[in-house]
């Protein structure tokens, strides 16, 4: 069952895979709802999906991945649910570091320091430069995240004489993304048709799939669903193509 994907795999054109791909992993507490689970237990699961995400994103020799973990908007949470997830973040993310480097992976947080303990920040940060040596794939966890606010950050930034020469072709060095590729393609689990903050500059011309399966129920076949889906789509950037 779970090497079914495996099936799938020729069915993919390698030579036309997205190199970037963004991920807004909805619907964890839907499906705790449904397996009448807190809704933690939920999180948990998810962050399974990701590692098979991972797995699934170094098999087919992906650059970027980027993971919607936790929103500058997510703080509204209750707060049991909101110190429960960055326990979960932190806790995961340490006992990956193994695997993740013997997968070559390069993990980096992309988000806002706003209301973040400095401690807890410098922990996670501390965690992720344990993979800094690797070269191979580039995980984002987007955590603290809000696309809004990414953009404000980097208009601070800039000194008076850059702003002469900024172009939609080099504002994107200013972002927490700078010298990475915008997204190809940005999957939405759980049905809901938004992008709710994420990546907003850098999604312009991303090709948004969504799929009505919930976040923990998400693995490789879904993963291949959505590039399959992706490799059928003409990209035409505002031309005719
Ligand atoms: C959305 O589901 C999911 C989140 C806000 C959190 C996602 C975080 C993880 C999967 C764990 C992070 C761990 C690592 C290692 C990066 P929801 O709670 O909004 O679901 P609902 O819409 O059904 O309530």
């Amino acid at each position: 069952m779970a090497k079914d994907y495996k099936k799938l795999l020729p069915s993919l054109d390698m030579s036309r895979l997205p190199r970037h791909v963004g991920i807004i992993m909805d619907g964890n507490g839907r499906w705790a709802k449904q397996h009448s689970r807190p809704r933690l237990y939920g999180h948990r699961e998810g962050a399974k999906s990701i590692r098979q995400v991972v797995e699934l994103g170094v098999e087919l020799g992906l650059k970027y991945l980027t993971f919607y973990a936790f929103s500058t908007e997510n703080w509204n949470r209750p707060e049991d649910e909101v110190k429960g997830l960055l326990k979960l973040l932190k806790e995961k993310l340490i006992k990956e570091i193994p695997e993740l480097n013997e997968q070559n992976i390069y993990v980096q947080f992309i988000g806002s320091e706003i209301n973040l303990e400095a401690e807890y920040l410098a922990e996670i940060r501390a965690v992720a430069a344990k993979t800094h040596q690797n070269t191979g794939m580039v995980v984002n966890i987007a955590f603290n995240y809000g696309g809004r606010l990414e953009i404000i950050e980097a208009i601070k930034k800039l000194k008076p004489e850059d702003v002469n020469s900024l172009g939609p072709d080099n504002f994107g060095q200013y972002l927490w993304t700078k010298g990475q590729p915008d997204p190809d393609l940005i999957i939405r689990s759980s049905g809901e048709k938004r992008l709710s903050n994420f990546l907003l500059w850098q999604s312009a011309y991303s090709e948004i799939y969504i799929t009505e399966t919930l976040w923990p129920d998400f693995g490789k076949v879904e993963m291949i669903k959505a590039l399959q889906d992706y490799q059928s789509r003409n990209r035409r950037y505002g031309g005719l193509g």
